[in-house]
């Protein structure tokens, strides 16, 4: 399972990559907010910025809703680095701008996809990723690893080559719960990746082991 970071915080993409586990990046236009990097220049740059740290793909978001405009700022998206995927909304006219990318070799990433249909939808336009919201469906009380499951399964079925990216990750059991059902990729925040990390009986060998190594080597 591919690991990307949900974030457009540098610190966080760096931290991550420097960990040697980092696969790609998602952002979003709330997580651009939540950096405070607003202004078409500087989001554009900041994708940049995302890029020459990480070597792997970068979603990057249309903000438009319409096919024309999200064909014109996805292309631009697409010339800012090779890397760059461009993410779009799973709406009528998404659909159609991610067949125009797919169609031109462009990757994409359809974003905001909560059904078991749209997930079809997304494959047969050649969607690059398909990134079903998992933290969001659980909000709603539906589980939204049973999603994934069931994409995983018709994905298999039709031999679909549109990567299940489960996104609106939230927690470390998250990750768990997307490698045990088969998400191609997953991401989520830097404290769901480091809490992989995390296991007491790890901490008590480790301490035991530097105080053996301490007594035999007064
Ligand atoms: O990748 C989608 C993600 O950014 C949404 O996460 O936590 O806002 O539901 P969340």
């Amino acid at each position: 399972m591919k690991f990307f970071i949900d974030t457009a915080n540098l610190d966080e993409i760096r931290e991550a990559n420097d960990m040697g586990i980092l696969d790609g990046v998602t952002t979003n236009p709330s997580l651009m907010a939540k950096e405070g990097i607003t202004g078409a220049d500087r989001i554009l740059k900041h994708y940049v910025d995302i890029c020459n740290i990480v070597d792997g793909d970068v979603s990057a978001e249309v903000i438009a809703t319409d096919y024309a405009g999200m064909i014109k700022e996805g292309e631009n998206l697409a010339s800012l680095h090779p890397n760059i995927v461009v993410k779009i909304p799973m709406i009528k006219d998404g659909i159609k701008a991610i067949r125009y990318f797919t169609d031109k070799g462009i990757k994409t990433n359809c974003t905001l996809v909560f059904s078991a249909g749209q997930a079809i939808l997304a494959a047969k336009a050649g969607a690059t990723y398909l990134s079903p919201f998992v933290g969001r469906l659980d909000d709603v009380s539906t589980n939204g690893i049973d999603l994934i499951a069931q994409i995983r399964l018709i994905y298999d079925n039709y031999m679909f080559d549109t990567q299940i990216l489960a996104a609106s990750v939230r927690h470390t059991m998250h990750i768990i719960q997307c490698a045990e059902v088969g998400a191609d990729v997953m991401t989520g925040p830097l404290s769901s990746i480091k809490g992989l990390l995390n296991h007491p009986l790890t901490d008590i060998g480790l301490q035991k082991f530097l105080a053996d190594y301490a007594k035999g080597n007064k």
